[in-house]
């Protein structure tokens, strides 16, 4: 039977406001463009979902959720626009917690990459194609009316009262996140989609006041995070997921675009309104910065590519942060915990690969080596299997 667990980060619980992260493992946010028109969630993302806490992860991350359908990437994403989001969302997140996870929601507007083709269908704007199969293109919003990758369509530049209404659409969508039940919300912020759209000097040519100096194309993500805050639990964390810097430079390059100096500031900024984590990414806002660009040059990814801008947040800010991208497994991510560099990792691509994910990190970290921590209608029989031996 089990001898006694080495010391192990990745599954030493953490608590931030009222909630506890049973470990720091957290399913990336990720859209699986799978719903109707209507933005409801289906058994699809049940399943897909659910999974995630069946395999052990602490904290599972609903994919991007609509907060206004003009902020839809596709026709198949999901939807917090309207109360008919609610229930369906509310499904999900008692099956999550009912394995032992949290579950997470990440509010979402896409700016000017609104209204595009799924990944498999070539990720391009919707054409006339699209439309003659019920799929009609229109007209995204953005920080500016500057198109940020070429061939896209042209956004037009919101107005103040748009971006009034974008407020009272956030907070909504925090509102029927609390209803549906979930115990964590992240904000996103990043790639290239709204609100970057606004903090990036490469897309924001504005000269109002949500234009001009980093306070100015601040002001939007920190009106978010306010309006949010205000719909959102006081016990329960809101976390604000950024693009680091628009350029993958070396930290300390003098860059164009934003910066990681910059995420100091906005980081800073986000604490003081009550936002509890920084959920560190990066690139997006341009074709060149695109991982599509990286797939067209041959540029491979490296293990933990963005973890020195969670370390850098974190070190330098105070606030807590979670790191991201290309994290494989659980040595690496012990590693990443260890070293200070982050306060939770999520993991991506690779629990689509192994949806045991966190179930296994715990294996190879020696934390269950008698599958006690499996359902115990999978683990009696694996462990009993174990126990047994198969032979060669
Ligand atoms: C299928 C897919 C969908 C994604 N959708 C979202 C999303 O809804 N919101 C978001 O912030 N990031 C999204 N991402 C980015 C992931 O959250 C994550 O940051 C990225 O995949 C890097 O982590 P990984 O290397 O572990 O996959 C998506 C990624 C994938 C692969």
């Amino acid at each position: 039977m089990g001898e006694s667990s080495p010391a192990a980060l990745l599954f030493t619980p953490l608590t931030l406001r009222g909630v506890t992260f049973p470990n720091r493992i957290v399913v990336a946010p990720m859209q699986m463009y799978m719903s109707g028109q209507d933005g409801i969630a289906t058994d699809w993302h049940f399943q897909h979902l659910g999974k995630y806490a069946v395999g052990g992860a602490g904290t599972v991350m609903t994919e991007a959720l609509i907060v206004d359908p003009v902020g839809r990437n596709t026709y198949g994403d999901l939807g917090i626009w309207s109360d008919a989001h609610v229930a369906p969302l509310r499904r999900i997140a008692q099956f999550l917690q009912s394995q032992g996870s949290l579950a997470a929601a990440q509010l979402h507007h896409a700016g000017p990459k609104a209204s595009r083709q799924r990944p498999w269908e070539g990720l391009g704007p919707l054409g006339e194609a699209e439309a003659a199969r019920g799929e009609a293109p229109w007209q995204p919003v953005s920080s500016s009316a500057a198109r940020t990758i070429e061939g896209w369509h042209q956004p037009r530049a919101m107005t103040v009262a748009e971006i009034g209404r974008l407020l009272e659409d956030y907070g909504n969508g925090a509102r029927r996140a609390a209803e549906a039940g979930f115990d964590v919300l992240d904000i996103h912020a990043a790639h290239g989609y709204l609100i970057h759209s606004f903090l990036s000097p490469v897309a924001n040519f504005r000269d109002d006041a949500y234009g001009g100096g980093i306070d100015g194309r601040m002001r939007l993500a920190l009106e978010i995070a306010e309006s949010v805050r205000e719909q959102w639990p006081a016990e329960r964390p809101l976390f604000f997921r950024i693009s680091c810097v628009d350029w993958r430079r070396d930290l300390d390059s003098r860059a164009d675009g934003w910066t990681i100096e910059d995420s100091f500031v906005l980081a800073r900024e986000l604490a003081a309104r009550g936002v509890d984590l920084i959920d560190c990414s990066s690139g997006g806002i341009r074709a060149e910065n695109s991982i599509m660009d990286f797939a067209k040059r041959r540029v491979k990814l490296t293990r933990g590519h963005q973890v020195p801008y969670a370390e850098a947040i974190r070190r330098e800010t105070g606030v807590p942060t979670m790191a991201v991208g290309v994290i494989l497994d659980g040595k690496q991510a012990e590693a990443i915990l260890q070293s200070g560099q982050a306060d939770l990792v999520a993991i991506g691509r690779e629990v689509l690969n192994d949806p045991h994910w966190a179930l296994h990190a715990a294996q190879a970290l020696g934390v269950d080596p008698d599958w006690r921590r499996w359902p115990p209608s999978y683990g009696w029989w694996l462990e009993l299997r174990d126990r047994i031996g198969v032979s060669a």
